[in-house]
Parts: structure tokens; C-alpha cells; sequence
């Protein structure tokens, strides 16, 4: 099938979503075929976009959001940009609370769309009062402010549950082995897993989790290991999120920092696609899977966010030296 984005929109909320899919022929993809889904093309430039505006909606419908209140988020950057282009267009001032490890680009890009930005600590975890969640909960309270956290919402699972995980379904005909992602809140596995389990039981949801991150080990051995320091954005977790469901993963990947940002640049050189280094650990999983596999599957990624947000790392070679990724 495919996806119809011409027309003429009357307000940017409506190109949320109903994003394109391409085929990946240029990377060794083994027996498989590889699909990407081209989230970066939403909006602001990631798949946040979808979340944002459904729990903006949600709170709206609830009454949990009254009109002028400041909304709050703790984020990694991209859900503070799908909020900050919902927020501007109905009029909600926004608190973005983010970790200071996240690039500045993410940080001018939210300033530009009128988001108030704290930056905080990404050295504590969860618990601690400076870790960003915990900082964008205590403010909003200070505040008397909406505190949406994505990492307990249900309406963040339900943007995938409504729109990714049907579109994906719709785009390969209801021809999907597996399905990579990976956690950052959850939503994705959770809402886009629900819904691709429910077509059907057998179609594989794989997880793509950054070394560091507790959520692969915990998978493939049981155990909580402690966290250790990532570089790549927006996904893994040192905690288990209240909407994230990790019993419907059956097969994860630790991905090394290096793997990833490598994975993101092939990307790029062979496929002409600039996406972010989340990217680069969802397709550096997938083709881990590809190769794996002895008879042909139809797997499906995320080309979660745009590469344009990581000009000043991963795509720069003297950050990528700096840290020993290339020579
Ligand atoms: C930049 C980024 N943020 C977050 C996620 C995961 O999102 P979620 O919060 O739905 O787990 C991804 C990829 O799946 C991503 O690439």
C-alpha cells in the first residue's frame, strides 16, 4: 500500500504520522529484506511527534489540561520538540527538563520553538532530586504545572497502538516477521509490540538496547546490572518504565556506542539517509537479527529521529576521534 502524504494540510499537527517505509537494499542485509520507517520525516523531525499530540489530546479530553497551563516534560529532546510545536500551536507554555549529555543542537531547536530549557544532571539516576524525571515532577508541582511524563502515560502507548503500529501493519500488507525498537520510554515497544502481536502472534519483537543500559541484560539473563554511562540519545533505560511491557520482547541486543554511530554513518554513505544515533542502535540490532536468521524474513525499524540534531557528534569525525570511534 501505499501512504498518500500529498494534499494540502491546513495546520502542521495534521503531518503527524503516516510517515513512509523504504526498503534498505544497500546494507548486507543476509536472506532478509530490511524495512525503515522514515520517522524523521515527522514534523520535528522524530517519532515523538505522534506521542506528543496524543497526550496533549488526552489530557485535553480528560480535563487533566486546562487552557494557558504550563505543560512540563522531562525528556531526552525529541518529546520536548513534539511538544513544543503541539504546545505553541494551542497555547500551552513549556518546561522542557533535559540531561546535560544531550547535544545543543536539541537545546537551540527547543529554545527557537519558544520551550523554556533546564538542563540537569545525567550522571544520577533515578531517585536522586536531579535526575530529570524527578526534577520535572518536583518542578510542575512547585508550579502547579502539568507534569504529561511520558514514562507513565498511557496515551504515549497509544499513539502507537492507534497510528505506528497500523501504518506498519498497512505499509507491508500485513507481511512483518519482526519488528526492532528500542526503549526509551516504552511507549514504542509497548504500543507498536501490542498492536503487530494482536495481527499476529508469531511476528518477533526485538529490542535494541545501547551497552550500559539494564533492559537487554535483563532480558537475556534475568539479572539488573548496575547502569553504566551511553552516549547515544533517546534510548535505554537505568530504570523499568510503569508503561513500558518487556514481556512482549523476545529476542534483545546489547549495541556498543561505537556499533551504533558506525551503523548511523553506513546509513548515511550507502542509503543517503541522515538519521540519529538511536537509529544507528535500532539497525545495527536488525541486521545483528537479519544474519541470524536461515530463512528469509521481512523485518521492519525505526529511522527514529533526524541525523541534522547530531552534527556536532556523531556526524563530526573529530568528536567521533575524541571518543575512539574512528582513526
Ligand atoms: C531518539 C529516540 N527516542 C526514543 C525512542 C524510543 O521511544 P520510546 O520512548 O517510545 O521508548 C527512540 C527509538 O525508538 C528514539 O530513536
Amino acid at each position: 500500500m501505499t501512504i498518500d502524504r500529498g494534499g494540502v494540510f491546513s495546520n502542521a499537527l495534521q503531518m503527524i504520522g503516516n510517515t513512509p517505509m523504504i526498503e534498505l537494499k544497500r546494507l548486507d542485509t543476509g536472506c532478509c529484506r530490511l524495512f525503515g520507517k522514515l520517522e524523521l520525516l515527522n514534523p520535528t523531525g522524530s517519532i515523538k511527534d505522534r506521542i506528543a499530540l496524543n497526550m496533549i489530546l488526552t489530557a485535553e479530553e480528560e480535563g487533566k489540561l486546562k487552557p494557558g497551563q504550563t505543560i512540563v516534560e522531562a525528556t531526552a529532546g525529541n518529546t520536548g520538540l513534539g511538544l513544543a510545536l503541539v504546545a505553541a500551536q494551542k497555547g500551552y507554555p513549556l518546561l522542557i527538563i533535559m540531561p546535560d549529555k544531550m547535544s545543543m543542537e536539541k537545546e537551540y531547536n527547543l529554545t527557537a520553538m519558544g520551550a523554556k530549557v533546564i538542563r540537569t544532571r545525567s550522571d544520577v539516576v533515578k531517585g536522586h532530586p536531579e535526575y530529570y524525571q524527578d526534577l520535572a515532577a518536583s518542578i510542575a508541582k512547585e508550579k502547579g504545572a502539568f507534569y504529561i511524563n511520558q514514562f507513565a502515560n498511557p496515551a504515549n502507548v497509544e499513539a502507537h497502538v492507534k497510528t505506528t503500529g497500523p501504518e506498519i501493519w498497512q505499509q507491508l500488507d500485513g507481511k512483518v516477521d519482526a519488528f526492532v525498537c528500542g526503549v526509551g520510554s516504552g511507549g514504542t515497544l509497548s504500543g507498536v509490540g501490542r498492536y503487530l502481536k494482536a495481527q499476529n502472534a508469531s511476528i518477533e519483537i526485538v529490542l535494541a538496547d545501547p551497552e550500559g543500559s539494564i533492559l537487554a541484560p535483563l532480558h537475556n539473563t534475568g539479572e539488573r546490572i548496575e547502569p553504566k554511562r551511553w552516549l547515544v540519545e533517546g534510548i535505554g533505560e537505568d530504570f523499568i518504565p510503569d508503561i513500558c511491557d518487556l514481556s512482549l520482547i523476545d529476542h534483545a541486543y546489547t549495541i556498543p556506542d561505537k556499533s551504533a554511530m558506525l551503523t548511523a554513518r553506513e546509513l548515511l554513505a550507502k542509503e543517503g539517509i541522515m538519521a540519529g544515533s538511536s537509529t544507528g542502535t535500532l539497525l545495527s540490532a536488525a541486521l545483528n537479527y537479519c544474519h541470524q536468521q536461515t530463512e528469509p524474513k521481512n523485518v521492519v525499524t525505526l529511522l527514529c529521529d533526524t541525523g541534522t540534531r547530531y552534527l556536532s557528534k556523531m556526524y563530526n569525525d573529530e568528536w567521533m576521534k575524541q571518543q575512539g570511534f574512528i582513526e
